[in-house]
């Protein structure tokens, strides 16, 4: 059930912390190294002050919006998030169902606890859902990767999200210090049988990173022979630079995610807030770009709109909310994101997404 007292999206995450295991809390919610990029998230949005018109026409308006040519009912996706089960036995079902009640899209975790075909199955298209998309990893090996994008074409995935932002792990600090490790029963069950690259013993001078995990580590290349094998849009997820944005649109891609992993691989990366519309700009208005990293309130997801963003992607805040309360929780995250996004707009003077413009954003704090 939904403890009492919960009314903010981020009222879950001290819940989750009394009930999580000191490990798993660490998992979940930790970033890179120091953390500066986790809470650059959170500040670059909180950096902006909007200013809001009045007395413009509010009846009629909505959320919806256009997403690889469906109309979703509102701009909010559940960010891959790996190993749900972890959480809550719920799991990654579990959100899903909650994504579907809400309408919002749901992007499946490569690394999910649950098989791909089984969320699937739990989210049948005819129930209303939002989109359904799988987050790849490119495989070491090729044929593996191709037996993961078969199986989510024949399972009913509408986009593959290929991530793209980490080669290795982040140095992760606080995982480490609370001695996280996987419990038995939980695994990356998608991935069964196929080897993940290692460190290796390295020559004398050399590296085990580079010699071993990034030996087959993925290049532009890779997204180009990727693009080739499937019909499916392919997004890249963990875009920061502005060239990197091009070259993904040159290549074809239906979209991007401009992500840094929500602070988790590359510490004192900038904040996806100062990144997305900078790539806006380069790539221009036809590319649909989605965001996510410190997004928590419903004003966030507006000035993400106010930005660039078509979408926005909600990491943290969902997986907090299924450790304390399974399904329900997910569903109750997503709801009130929404009403607050509805809020925003209202009281912005926005009737629908498309007047969210970037004239609605100013930096009044100096220095910010
Ligand atoms: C992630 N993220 C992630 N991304 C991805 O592409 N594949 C994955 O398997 C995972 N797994 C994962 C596990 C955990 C515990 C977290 C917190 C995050 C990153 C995720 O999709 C997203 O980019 C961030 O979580 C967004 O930031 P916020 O909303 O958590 O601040």
């Amino acid at each position: 059930r939904i403890p009492p007292g919960v009314v903010a999206p981020t009222d879950y995450e001290a819940l989750a912390r009394e009930r999580l295991d000191p490990a798993a809390w660490a998992y979940f919610s930790g970033g890179a190294a120091d953390e500066l990029t986790l809470r650059r998230n959170r500040a670059a949005w909180e950096a902006w002050s909007l200013q809001p018109r009045v007395l413009r026409q509010l009846a009629g308006g909505h959320t919806r919006v256009e997403l690889l040519g469906r109309t979703l009912a509102h701009p909010l996706l559940l960010a891959p998030i790996a190993y749900q089960r972890l959480a809550h036995a719920d799991g990654e079902i579990g959100s899903a169902c909650a994504a579907a009640a809400q309408e919002a899209g749901i992007v499946l975790s490569v690394q999910a606890s649950t098989r791909m075909e089984d969320v699937a199955r739990a989210v049948q298209p005819e129930a209303g859902r939002g989109p359904l998309w799988l987050q790849l990893y490119l495989q070491p090996d090729r044929g593996h990767t191709l037996e993961l994008l078969r199986r989510a074409e024949a399972a009913g995935y509408e986009a593959i999200v290929l991530t793209v932002d980490a080669p290795t792990s982040g140095a992760r600090d606080r995982e480490r210090r609370a001695g996280y490790r996987l419990p038995p029963g939980i695994a990356a069950v998608n991935l069964a049988g196929m080897p993940q690259p290692a460190a290796v013993a390295s020559v004398p001078g050399g590296s085990a990173l580079f010699d071993g995990l990034l030996h087959a580590a993925p290049t532009w290349d890779d997204v180009a022979w990727l693009r080739s094998q499937t019909a499916l849009p392919l997004l890249l997820k963990g875009v920061l630079h502005p060239d990197d944005a091009r070259q993904a649109a040159a290549l074809g891609v239906a979209g991007l995610v401009v992500s840094n992993h929500g602070g988790r691989t590359l510490d004192t990366a900038v904040s996806t807030a100062w990144a997305l519309p900078r790539i806006r700009e380069a790539v221009g208005d036809a590319l649909p770009l989605l965001v996510d990293g410190g997004i928590r309130r419903g004003t966030d997801v507006l000035k993400a709109i106010a930005l660039g963003a078509r979408a926005v992607l909600v990491g943290r805040p969902y997986i907090h909310a299924l450790a304390v309360a399974g399904a329900l929780g997910v569903a109750h995250v997503l709801r009130l994101l929404r009403d607050e996004l509805e809020i925003a707009m209202a009281l912005t003077g926005c009737a629908t997404l498309a007047e969210v413009t970037p004239e609605l954003l100013v930096r009044e704090m100096p220095g910010a």
